[in-house]
């Protein structure tokens, strides 16, 4: 490699939401959310991410787990990086690696992101602060910026055309509330419809998109204020409602977008029963057939072993919070 070569490294846990973005808003470029969003950073579920840049390299090039990807929407975001530092600037060499499935429904494109961000932005020699770390993050990937946060983060959805106030800021850090999560792997592979094609074609079709955007924004605040208050029941009757309406959107689509398999709907009844018996847990799914269960602390080992006895649960995996992205 040519001695002008510079790299940047970084690390960045994937973020499960709690109260959930699906949709953009229309009429721009930004990649801006309709809603805003609150999720919390895990910290088993890792994103590592080198990027050098040296003017020998002809054009970007990105591996992910130990293959080239040939992803338009990488090189775009490369490109704009790129772009701030001058249009003779040079082009970037990716190599990122996930220590979970890739595209799975386990917010690898979130932690995918926010690792790239810090990481390209170092080797170009950019110095940013944290909203605009936010902004880029958010022009990879909607659910990006709040990777970089840990524990407990929102993401504003912003008023702004430009999107200078769409951006993630931090709402509780992972010590002050050391909740725990169980992750149900119901199916292997990566899902059939990605979380962008799955809400852009909601956002088009589906006549429950526009009471999902409306009542998801009205619920955020009271979701900010249960987790400042570590309030585990308000949180989790919120995030479930929250989580259930993006499906109904989505399954409200037409053609129907249906993340869910049989082992999924038993995963969920599974908590259910458990929350009913007075455990402190409640579920989330996002775009993909896995189920999350949200657990108080000490909570996770008991409904672990829960979800590894329902049907169709191939594998499950126990994490904490997490700390936010950070430059390695
Ligand atoms: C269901 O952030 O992957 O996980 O902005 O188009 O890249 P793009 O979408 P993405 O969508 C995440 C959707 C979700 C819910 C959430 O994380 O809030």
């Amino acid at each position: 490699m040519s001695s002008n070569t510079q790299i940047g490294r970084a690390r960045a846990g994937a973020n499960i939401a709690l109260i959930k973005y699906w949709g953009k808003r229309s009429g721009s470029s930004l990649n801006l959310p309709a809603t805003s969003s609150l999720a919390v950073t895990l910290d088993d579920l890792q994103t590592t991410t080198e990027v050098s840049v040296c003017a020998d390299f002809s054009t970007h090039e990105v591996r992910l787990n130990d293959e080239v990807v040939d992803d338009p929407r990488l090189v775009a975001f490369l490109d704009h990086i790129r772009g701030l530092v001058g249009s003779d600037a040079p082009f970037a060499r990716v190599i990122s690696g996930n220590n979970f499935p890739t595209a799975a429904g386990l917010a690898s494109s979130a932690s995918g992101y926010a690792a790239l961000t810090l990481a390209a932005t170092q080797a170009y020699g950019l110095d940013l602060d944290a909203n605009a770390l936010s902004v880029l993050a958010r022009m990879g990937s909607g659910s990006a910026p709040r990777s970089l946060w840990s524990g407990f983060s929102i993401m504003h959805r912003g008023e702004r055309d430009d999107g200078l106030d769409a951006i993630a800021k931090p709402l509780l850090d992972a010590d002050s509330w050391p909740l725990e999560v169980v992750i149900a792997i119901t199916a292997h592979g990566p899902k059939s419809v990605s979380s962008r094609v799955g809400m852009n074609h909601t956002m088009a079709t589906s006549p429950y998109y526009s009471a999902w955007v409306e009542h998801n924004e009205a619920r955020l605040d009271d979701a900010a204020a249960a987790v400042l208050a570590k309030d585990f029941e308000k949180l989790a009757d919120l995030s479930e409602a929250s989580a259930l309406q993006m499906h109904a959107s989505a399954m409200a689509a037409e053609p129907g977008v249906l993340y869910w398999n049989s082992a999924t709907m038993a995963c969920l009844h599974a908590i259910r029963d458990a929350r009913a018996k007075g455990q402190g847990v409640f579920f989330t799914v996002d775009a993909g057939p896995q189920v999350k269960a949200i657990c108080l602390p000490g909570a996770s080992s008991q409904v672990a072993d829960a979800l590894r006895g329902v049907s169709g649960v191939l594998d499950v995996h126990c994490t904490q919070l997490g700390a936010g992205a950070e430059r390695l």
